[in-house]
Protein backbone atom coordinates (compact mmCIF):
# COMPACT_ATOMS: atom_id res chain seq x y z
CA UNK A 1 0.00 0.00 0.00
CA UNK A 2 1.19 3.37 -0.49
CA UNK A 3 0.95 6.64 0.33
CA UNK A 4 -2.47 8.16 -0.75
CA UNK A 5 -5.02 11.25 -0.32
CA UNK A 6 -8.34 10.76 -0.30
CA UNK A 7 -11.56 13.27 -0.64
CA UNK A 8 -14.36 12.60 2.06
CA UNK A 9 -17.12 15.04 2.74
CA UNK A 10 -19.49 15.31 5.65
CA UNK A 11 -22.53 15.75 4.19
CA UNK A 12 -25.48 17.77 5.25
CA UNK A 13 -27.38 15.16 7.48
CA UNK A 14 -23.63 14.80 9.61
CA UNK A 15 -23.35 18.84 10.05
CA UNK A 16 -27.16 19.12 10.62
CA UNK A 17 -27.17 16.54 13.56
CA UNK A 18 -23.92 18.13 15.20
CA UNK A 19 -22.21 14.56 13.99
CA UNK A 20 -19.23 16.64 12.32
CA UNK A 21 -16.50 16.46 14.90
CA UNK A 22 -17.45 12.57 16.30
CA UNK A 23 -16.85 11.58 12.79
CA UNK A 24 -13.99 13.84 11.82
CA UNK A 25 -12.31 12.26 15.31
CA UNK A 26 -12.69 8.98 14.02
CA UNK A 27 -10.51 9.66 11.24
CA UNK A 28 -8.20 11.39 13.63
CA UNK A 29 -8.06 8.66 15.81
CA UNK A 30 -7.94 6.26 13.25
CA UNK A 31 -4.43 7.76 12.47
CA UNK A 32 -5.43 9.57 9.16
CA UNK A 33 -4.05 13.00 8.68
CA UNK A 34 -6.09 16.18 7.82
CA UNK A 35 -4.21 17.99 4.69
CA UNK A 36 -7.25 20.23 3.79
CA UNK A 37 -10.22 20.90 5.78
CA UNK A 38 -13.43 23.32 4.63
CA UNK A 39 -16.80 24.29 5.95
CA UNK A 40 -18.97 24.98 2.50
CA UNK A 41 -21.74 24.86 0.50
CA UNK A 42 -21.95 22.65 -2.69
CA UNK A 43 -23.22 24.57 -5.96
CA UNK A 44 -25.55 22.93 -8.75
CA UNK A 45 -22.49 22.73 -10.68
CA UNK A 46 -19.96 20.93 -8.52
CA UNK A 47 -22.41 18.47 -7.67
CA UNK A 48 -23.42 18.00 -10.96
CA UNK A 49 -19.27 16.84 -11.72
CA UNK A 50 -18.75 15.42 -8.54
CA UNK A 51 -21.83 12.63 -9.04
CA UNK A 52 -21.24 12.95 -12.89
CA UNK A 53 -21.06 8.73 -12.56
CA UNK A 54 -24.37 8.94 -11.19
CA UNK A 55 -25.73 11.51 -14.11
CA UNK A 56 -28.34 8.40 -15.39
CA UNK A 57 -29.11 6.83 -11.54
CA UNK A 58 -33.02 7.15 -10.63
CA UNK A 59 -31.79 8.72 -7.60
CA UNK A 60 -29.48 11.28 -9.03
CA UNK A 61 -31.38 14.14 -8.81
CA UNK A 62 -32.77 13.62 -5.07
CA UNK A 63 -28.97 13.01 -4.47
CA UNK A 64 -27.88 16.40 -6.29
CA UNK A 65 -31.11 18.03 -4.14
CA UNK A 66 -29.91 16.71 -0.87
CA UNK A 67 -25.72 17.33 -1.04
CA UNK A 68 -26.47 21.14 -2.24
CA UNK A 69 -29.23 21.53 0.53
CA UNK A 70 -27.21 22.51 3.44
CA UNK A 71 -23.45 23.25 4.18
CA UNK A 72 -21.01 20.41 4.12
CA UNK A 73 -17.44 19.75 5.74
CA UNK A 74 -14.72 18.53 2.93
CA UNK A 75 -12.17 16.92 4.06
CA UNK A 76 -8.86 15.52 2.48
CA UNK A 77 -6.99 12.86 4.18
CA UNK A 78 -3.64 11.77 3.83
CA UNK A 79 -2.08 8.06 4.84
CA UNK A 80 -0.61 5.04 3.31
CA UNK A 81 -4.23 2.83 1.98
CA UNK A 82 -6.11 6.07 2.89
CA UNK A 83 -8.77 5.29 0.60
CA UNK A 84 -10.14 1.52 1.10
CA UNK A 85 -9.35 2.72 4.73
CA UNK A 86 -11.24 5.63 4.93
CA UNK A 87 -14.12 3.16 2.73
CA UNK A 88 -13.94 0.36 5.15
CA UNK A 89 -14.41 3.24 8.00
CA UNK A 90 -17.67 4.26 6.16
CA UNK A 91 -19.60 1.06 6.30
CA UNK A 92 -22.04 0.09 3.58
CA UNK A 93 -24.14 2.90 1.62
CA UNK A 94 -27.12 3.31 3.93
CA UNK A 95 -27.01 2.96 7.74
CA UNK A 96 -29.64 0.68 7.85
CA UNK A 97 -27.17 -2.02 6.07
CA UNK A 98 -23.84 -1.14 7.47
CA UNK A 99 -22.36 -3.08 10.26
CA UNK A 100 -22.13 -1.70 13.67
CA UNK A 101 -18.61 0.23 13.63
CA UNK A 102 -18.38 1.62 11.04
CA UNK A 103 -19.61 5.54 10.81
CA UNK A 104 -22.75 4.61 8.74
CA UNK A 105 -23.85 1.22 10.74
CA UNK A 106 -23.47 3.65 14.38
CA UNK A 107 -25.12 7.08 13.41
CA UNK A 108 -27.20 6.39 10.74
CA UNK A 109 -30.50 4.28 9.74
CA UNK A 110 -31.47 5.92 6.85
CA UNK A 111 -32.26 4.96 3.31
CA UNK A 112 -31.74 8.45 1.85
CA UNK A 113 -29.11 10.72 3.84
CA UNK A 114 -25.99 8.72 4.95
CA UNK A 115 -23.67 11.07 6.81
CA UNK A 116 -20.41 10.61 4.69
CA UNK A 117 -19.09 10.18 1.33
CA UNK A 118 -15.64 8.62 0.34
CA UNK A 119 -13.70 8.37 -2.86
CA UNK A 120 -13.60 4.93 -4.11
CA UNK A 121 -10.75 4.48 -6.19
CA UNK A 122 -7.46 6.80 -6.54
CA UNK A 123 -8.85 7.44 -10.05
CA UNK A 124 -11.97 8.99 -8.59
CA UNK A 125 -9.94 10.62 -5.87
CA UNK A 126 -7.50 12.80 -7.59
CA UNK A 127 -10.54 13.90 -9.57
CA UNK A 128 -12.89 14.83 -6.26
CA UNK A 129 -9.95 16.33 -4.60
CA UNK A 130 -9.18 18.64 -7.53
CA UNK A 131 -12.68 19.85 -7.44
CA UNK A 132 -12.89 20.62 -4.11
CA UNK A 133 -9.91 21.80 -3.67
CA UNK A 134 -7.25 24.16 -4.94
CA UNK A 135 -3.77 22.90 -5.23
CA UNK A 136 -2.60 25.26 -2.48
CA UNK A 137 -5.47 24.72 0.08
CA UNK A 138 -3.93 20.89 0.18
CA UNK A 139 -1.27 21.25 2.66
CA UNK A 140 2.54 19.31 3.07
CA UNK A 141 3.45 19.00 7.06
CA UNK A 142 4.56 16.28 9.15
CA UNK A 143 2.61 14.84 11.26
CA UNK A 144 4.38 14.03 14.88
CA UNK A 145 2.94 10.93 15.35
CA UNK A 146 3.57 9.33 11.93
CA UNK A 147 6.29 7.12 13.25
CA UNK A 148 3.65 5.42 15.99
CA UNK A 149 0.67 5.32 13.82
CA UNK A 150 2.81 3.30 11.05
CA UNK A 151 4.59 0.99 13.01
CA UNK A 152 8.46 0.45 11.28
CA UNK A 153 8.02 -3.52 11.67
CA UNK A 154 11.50 -3.83 9.71
CA UNK A 155 13.55 -1.31 11.92
CA UNK A 156 12.47 -3.12 14.70
CA UNK A 157 13.07 -6.74 13.60
CA UNK A 158 16.45 -5.60 12.59
CA UNK A 159 16.85 -4.14 15.75
CA UNK A 160 15.32 -6.91 18.02
P1 LIG B 1 -20.49 7.83 -1.60
O1 LIG B 1 -20.19 7.88 -3.08
O2 LIG B 1 -21.34 8.98 -1.14
O3 LIG B 1 -19.24 7.68 -0.79
O4 LIG B 1 -21.37 6.54 -1.30
P2 LIG B 1 -21.26 5.09 -1.91
O5 LIG B 1 -20.02 4.96 -2.75
O6 LIG B 1 -21.44 4.14 -0.77
O7 LIG B 1 -22.54 5.00 -2.82
P3 LIG B 1 -22.74 5.29 -4.38
O8 LIG B 1 -23.28 4.07 -5.00
O9 LIG B 1 -21.50 5.90 -4.98
O10 LIG B 1 -23.89 6.38 -4.37
C1 LIG B 1 -23.58 7.73 -4.16
C2 LIG B 1 -24.60 8.31 -3.22
O11 LIG B 1 -25.86 8.33 -3.85
C3 LIG B 1 -26.88 8.11 -2.90
N1 LIG B 1 -27.62 6.91 -3.27
N2 LIG B 1 -28.93 6.84 -3.21
N3 LIG B 1 -31.59 5.90 -3.30
C4 LIG B 1 -30.62 5.10 -3.69
O12 LIG B 1 -30.80 3.98 -4.08
C5 LIG B 1 -29.24 5.61 -3.62
N4 LIG B 1 -28.18 4.94 -3.95
C6 LIG B 1 -27.14 5.77 -3.73
C7 LIG B 1 -26.19 7.97 -1.54
O13 LIG B 1 -26.13 9.26 -0.93
C8 LIG B 1 -24.81 7.53 -1.93
O14 LIG B 1 -23.86 7.82 -0.93
MG1 LIG C 1 -19.57 6.33 -4.36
Amino acid sequence: MSMERTLILLKPDAVQRGLSGKILARFEEKGLKIVGMKLMQMSQELAAQHYSAHKEKPFYKGLVSFMTSSPIVALALEGIGAIEICRKMMGATFGSKAEPGTIRGDFGVSNSFNLVHGSDSKEAADKELGLFFKPEELLEYNLAAFTWIYDPVEELGQQG
